[in-house]
């Protein structure tokens, strides 16, 4: 037997956390031979529900769960302990009446102690996903409060976003979702996200080939990806739960195995200056890894239309640096 991975959740008795852990502990994320061991985290208000968790994993009696463990947010040392993965899902949602801005203030701090938890507790190969929003902000906040954790172990999630936009592109062309590849997401895991059509392909001809509505690409396509979010909310009547699990755990499958030549993995990650970013933000970008070291996709070709988008979200991620700059080493 190889020795267990251990991955630590924070939100795991929430609805996302609920959606995932179990997917995790069956095998079908890290591999069929592969033990883990859950290490869950929550405030102490929740940890009656936690326990809930807990007693339905050891019901579903999966071979694979070497272990679980619980901690309480006020002790980040011990829930973070040895993790070789940390999937940060925790977090205060957005309430009525709240800008995006308020959000960020509420969570910045949160992610401050986060950090710290993890570069005091975790594995030396830790490797981090943001879930919680606004992810790419709370990846920067906690990734400069673990300054001896690599930059290339963060990473934040805009793979939902892929998802979705590959679901779209598929349904407009009346093929299976697995022809749509190369979908990049630039930029901030919000409204302002670019999801890049014309650098994808379906059946490995371009996108604007095989669609050749182009104002359709242009204009509903980038509408319906940046607010798929809301519409689920307003359909079910509660935000994105499966789905952003499901995304969650692709990104970490996506990590651990090498990319296809013809695809790449829409994360976001530090920005090293690729495609004009400014370093240092946390940004949506096209990715490869061989399954170990990962590295940005060079190539992608961005028209004036293109680099309009990714310039007013990467514009905002710029604002959203700003607000929590008191949070971040000056
Ligand atoms: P939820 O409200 O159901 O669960 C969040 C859980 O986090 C709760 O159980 C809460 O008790 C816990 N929590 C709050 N503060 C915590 C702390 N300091 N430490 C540990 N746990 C803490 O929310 P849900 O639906 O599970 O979503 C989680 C996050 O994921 C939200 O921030 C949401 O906006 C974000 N999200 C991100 C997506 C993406 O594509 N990046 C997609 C969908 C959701």
């Amino acid at each position: 037997m190889k020795p267990p991975v251990r991955v630590a959740i924070t939100g795991a008795a929430g609805q996302i956390g609920y959606a995932m852990a179990f997917r995790l502990a069956s095998g079908e994320v890290l591999g069929p031979d592969q033990p883990v061991i859950l290490q869950m985290i929550e405030i102490p208000p929740a940890m009656k529900s936690l326990d809930g968790v807990r007693m339905e994993l050891d019901d579903c009696a999966f071979p694979l769960l070497a272990g679980m463990e619980a901690a309480d947010s006020d002790h980040l040392d011990q829930g973070f302990k040895n993790a070789n993965w940390v999937i940060l899902l925790g977090g205060l949602p957005r309430k009525a009446g709240m800008e995006r801005a308020d959000l960020i203030r509420v969570n910045g701090p949160l992610f401050t102690a986060q950090g710290k938890g993890i570069q005091a507790a975790a594995a030396s190969d830790v490797r981090v996903v943001v879930v919680a929003n606004p992810c790419n902000t709370n990846c920067l906040i906690a990734m400069h409060s673990a300054p001896d954790v690599p930059k290339d172990r963060w990473f934040a999630m805009t793979r939902l976003d892929q998802n979705r936009g590959q679901a779209q592109l598929a349904q407009k062309a009346g093929v299976g979702v697995g022809e749509v590849k190369r979908l990049a997401i630039w930029g901030n895991h919000s409204s302002t996200q670019f999801p890049d059509f014309q650098n994808a392909t379906i059946s490995g001809r371009p996108v604007t080939e095989v669609i050749g509505h182009q104002e359709w690409l242009r204009k509903d396509f980038i509408a319906t990806v940046q607010k798929r979010g809301a519409a689920v909310i307003e359909a079910r009547g509660a935000s994105s739960a499966a789905s952003a699990a499901n995304a969650a755990l692709d990104t970490v499958k996506s990590l651990v195995n090498p990319t296809a030549k013809n695809d790449c993995i829409a994360v976001a990650v530090h920005s090293d200056g690729s495609y004009g970013i400014e370093k240092g933000l946390i940004c949506g970008f096209p990715i490869k890894t061989d399954g170990k070291k990962w590295s940005i996709i060079e190539g992608f070709k961005i028209d004036e239309f293109a680099q309009g988008k990714i310039d007013t979200t990467v514009n905002e991620l710029k604002q959203e640096r700003e607000t929590v700059k008191d949070l971040l080493p000056k």
